[in-house]
């Protein structure tokens, strides 16, 4: 197994880096419909899967930045052939979902008032970080004004953007793959050597 990427596939840190984040930023969007269209939000229950949904949001966030330092060290491949529209295209595409990656957490985080669970440890909401108690005290803001305009770009981006845009990238990767039967998802694919 080779960590690093070469001019014709993508490594395996680099792998690791996209799947695990992608199975937890859709692991993340079940769990909280799951919640919103299936459970009483009265009940303990729902806040114990929606705790579910924060441990994927927060792994998505703790892992973005030392993904984005391993890209800036790591061998990216080669463009496949394509028009420099295209390329340009699927530039934009690629940092727009680095984008959702930092956003999601981002505002989910900062604007939820209960700490996360993991079981042996758990992170402290944000309301209760020294940080929080700066800006509130700076600024002069109750956690309720600092929440809510948070709270709306969390539920916009989620309802009506993100998903749209994970669809277009995946129908993208199957369109390659099925289409123009290229190596651009087999060079993402778990596992996969030279070619
Ligand atoms: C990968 C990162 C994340 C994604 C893709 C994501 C996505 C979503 C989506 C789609 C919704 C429902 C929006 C709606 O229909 O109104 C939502 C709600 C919510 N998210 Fe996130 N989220 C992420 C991370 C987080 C994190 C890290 C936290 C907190 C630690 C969080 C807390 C919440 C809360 C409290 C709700 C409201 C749930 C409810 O209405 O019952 N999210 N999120
Ligand atoms: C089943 C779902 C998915 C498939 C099949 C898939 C497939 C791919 C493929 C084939 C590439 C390489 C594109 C290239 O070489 O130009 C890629 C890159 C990428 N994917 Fe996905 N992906 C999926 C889900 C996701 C999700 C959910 C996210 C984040 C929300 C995501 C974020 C990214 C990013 C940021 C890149 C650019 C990597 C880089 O070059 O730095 N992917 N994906």
């Amino acid at each position: 197994m080779q960590w690093q990427g070469t001019p014709h596939r993508f490594g395996a840190l680099a792998k690791l880096f996209h799947w695990t984040s992608a199975a937890a930023f859709i692991g993340a969007y079940l769990v909280v419909y799951y919640v919103i269209w299936c459970m009483d939000d009265e009940q303990p229950e729902s806040l114990v899967v929606l705790n579910v949904h924060w441990m994927l949001g927060i792994l998505v966030g703790a892992l973005v930045l030392p993904r984005l330092l391993w890209k800036l060290l790591d061998v990216q491949p080669d463009s496949p052939p394509g028009s420099l529209l295209e390329h340009r295209l699927a530039h934009l595409a690629h940092w727009g979902l680095y984008a959702l990656l930092i956003v999601m957490p981002l505002t989910g985080y900062i604007g939820t008032s209960m700490a996360t669970d993991y079981g042996l440890f758990s992170v402290p909401s944000f309301r209760d970080t020294s940080l929080f108690h700066w800006i509130a005290a700076t600024f002069d803001l109750t956690w309720e004004a600092f929440e809510a305009p948070v709270d709306v770009v969390h539920h916009v981006v989620g309802k009506w953007v993100a998903w749209v845009v994970v669809l277009l990238h995946v129908a993208a990767a199957l369109f390659h793959h099925l289409v123009r039967k290229d190596t651009v998802l087999v060079r993402m694919w778990p596992g996969q050597s030279d070619r």
